[in-house]
C-alpha cells in the first residue's frame, strides 16, 4: 500500500479557500501523501465505535445518527442512507452488506482514488452498517480488470484479519466489468451466481437479495461518510455544506483541466470554484458534462451554480456521482456526445426494449447528426425517440442516456441546426476531446 494512487489522479493539494476545511474523507492523504494502512488509520480515527453486536436488531443508533445527518448515497441517486439502512434492518432473516466499488462510470475515478488512500474508512463503513442491520457478511465488488486494486484491498482486508478487527466476515470480488453490472441488482444477481447484469423487476434486493437475505448495497464512498458520522455524530457532519444537502462529496474532474484530478469539495461549492482549482485553461470552456456519461451537458453561463441537487434540478442535471468532464473550444459537443452513446448502447444489457432498439437508434441517429449525414426526419426522430426512452427499462441506464442526449441537443442547439443545415462543422474534425472507452459490448457477463 506505499505506492501512490493512479497517477493521472492527483488529488489536489491542500491550496484554496476551503479545500483543507472541506477535507474529511481524503484528510489524511492531504495530511501525509501516502495512503494510509491500518496503523495509520487507526492513529488518525481510533478503531470503529462498537454500535451493536452482529444480529442485535434493537441497536439502531447508527441509523438515527446517519438519518440526522442527512447521509445520502455518493452512487449516483443520492438516496437517503438511514432509509435504506432501515428497511433492510427491519426485514426478517440475517442481513448482507455490499460495498459498489465497481465505479463503472468511464469520467469517475472517486471510489478508485478513495480506496486506494484511504480503504479502511471505507472497510470501517461496511462493518459498521452491517453491524447496524444485523448482517454478518460484508462482499466488496470491484471489476476484475482492476487487478492492482484488488491486491491493494486484499492487503487491507488482510491487515484487519491479523488484527482481529471486524465482528463481520469481509469477502472480496472480482466481477466483469460493463457499465451497468454496477448497478445494484447486477451486484446481487452476480453474488447469487448469475450474470451481473440489472435485474430491476421485484423482489428488490433489500427485501430478497443474496441468497434469498435482505441486501443492502452502498458505495463506497457512502460508506466512508458512515464511518466518520459514527464517529463524530450528525452535528458534525453538518458543518460543511448546505443544511438540505451537507456533508462533502468526492468530486472527479477531467477534460479541459491541466490533469484529471479527484477532490473533496463541500455540497454547495460553486461548479466553476471546483473547476478553479484543477484549471489550467488556456481556450475558453465550452461546456461541462455535469454527473458523468448519463449526466447533463450546461452551457458555460451556468457554472455558477452550486453543486446540490436542488440547484442543479431546474437545469435538467444532478451532482450524480460527482463528475465533471470540462470540454474547451474548439470541439463538437455532437460529436463527443455521439461517441459517450455509442458506448452507452454497446453496453446496455440488452434485456429491455429500450436497450435493444431505442438507446441503439439514438445513438446511431446521434452519431449522423454529428457527422452531418442527417436525413430530413432525422431530428424529429431523435426527440422522440430520447423522449420514450426514460423509465421504460427495468434499470436506470436508459434514462441516463436520454438525459444526455436530451441535454446535447438543448446545450449545442446552434450546432445542431448547422450540422442539419451545412453538414459537419470544422471543430467536428478536429481531434476528440473526450476519453471515451470504446463501444464494444462487454465480453462477458459472468
Ligand atoms: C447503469 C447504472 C450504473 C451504476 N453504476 C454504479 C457504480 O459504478 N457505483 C455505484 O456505487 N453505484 C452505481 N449505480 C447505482 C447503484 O445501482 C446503487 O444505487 C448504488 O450503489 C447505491 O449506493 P448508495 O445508496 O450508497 O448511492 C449505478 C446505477 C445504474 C443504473
Ligand atoms: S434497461 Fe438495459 S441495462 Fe437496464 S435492465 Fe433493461 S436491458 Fe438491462
Amino acid at each position: 500500500m506505499n505506492s501512490p494512487p493512479t497517477a493521472a489522479f492527483e488529488p489536489h493539494p491542500t491550496t484554496g479557500p476551503d479545500a483543507p476545511a472541506a477535507a474529511r474523507l481524503l484528510a489524511s492523504w492531504y495530511a501525509t501523501g501516502r495512503p494510509a494502512v491500518l496503523t495509520d488509520h487507526l492513529r488518525r480515527h481510533g478503531p470503529p465505535p462498537v454500535t451493536a453486536t452482529p444480529g442485535d436488531r434493537t441497536a439502531m443508533p447508527l441509523v438515527e445518527a446517519v438519518e440526522a445527518a442527512g447521509l445520502t448515497g455518493r452512487g449516483g441517486a443520492a438516496f437517503p442512507t438511514a432509509g435504506k439502512l432501515r428497511a433492510v434492518a427491519e426485514r426478517r432473516g440475517r442481513a448482507v452488506v455490499v460495498v459498489n466499488a465497481m465505479e463503472s462510470e468511464p469520467a469517475s475515478r472517486k471510489d478508485q482514488f478513495l480506496l486506494a488512500v484511504a480503504p479502511h474508512l471505507v472497510l470501517d463503513g461496511a462493518v459498521l452498517a452491517a453491524t447496524a442491520v444485523g448482517s454478518d457478511t460484508v462482499h466488496v465488488c470491484l471489476p476484475r480488470t482492476r487487478t492492482a486494486q484488488y491486491r491493494q484491498l486484499g492487503a487491507a482486508l488482510d491487515e484487519r484479519r491479523r488484527a482481529h478487527l471486524d465482528p463481520v466476515r469481509l469477502r472480496l470480488h472480482a466481477l466483469p466489468p460493463a457499465y451497468v453490472s454496477s448497478e445494484s441488482t447486477a451486484l446481487v444477481r452476480w453474488l447469487n451466481g448469475g450474470p451481473a447484469r440489472p435485474r430491476g423487476s421485484p423482489p428488490r434486493a433489500h427485501e430478497r437479495g443474496i441468497d434469498r437475505r435482505p441486501t443492502l448495497v452502498h458505495n463506497a464512498e457512502t460508506l466512508a461518510h458512515l464511518a466518520l458520522i459514527a464517529r463524530h455524530g450528525p452535528g458534525w457532519f453538518r458543518q460543511i455544506g448546505p443544511p438540505d444537502e451537507p456533508g462533502t462529496m468526492l468530486v472527479t474532474v477531467s477534460g479541459a483541466v491541466a490533469a484529471p484530478q479527484v477532490l473533496e469539495v463541500a455540497l454547495g461549492t460553486p461548479l466553476a470554484t471546483v473547476l478553479d482549482r484543477v484549471a489550467e485553461r488556456t481556450q475558453p470552456l465550452l461546456a461541462v458534462l455535469v454527473g458523468g456519461f448519463a449526466g447533463t451537458w450546461l452551457p458555460v453561463e451556468h457554472l455558477r451554480v452550486p453543486l446540490t441537487r436542488r440547484d442543479l434540478a431546474p437545469l435538467g442535471a444532478a451532482p450524480g456521482a460527482g463528475v465533471l468532464v470540462a470540454l474547451a473550444q474548439p470541439a463538437c459537443g455532437l460529436t463527443e456526445t455521439a461517441r459517450i452513446l455509442a458506448y452507452l448502447a454497446a453496453h446496455g444489457a440488452r434485456q429491455c426494449g429500450p436497450c435493444r432498439f431505442g438507446l441503439p437508434a439514438v445513438a446511431q441517429d446521434f452519431t449522423a447528426l454529428a457527422a452531418g449525414r442527417a436525413d430530413p426526419d432525422l431530428l424529429s426522430r431523435l426527440r422522440r425517440r430520447v423522449g420514450l426512452l426514460p423509465g421504460r427499462g427495468a434499470c436506470r441506464h436508459p434514462d441516463g442516456a436520454a438525459r444526455l442526449a436530451a441535454s446535447a441537443l438543448r446545450t449545442f442547439a446552434d450546432d445542431v441546426d448547422h450540422h442539419l443545415a451545412r453538414g459537419a462543422c470544422r471543430a467536428a474534425r478536429r481531434p476528440t476531446r473526450i476519453d471515451v472507452p470504446p463501444a464494444t459490448p462487454p465480453e462477458t457477463w459472468r
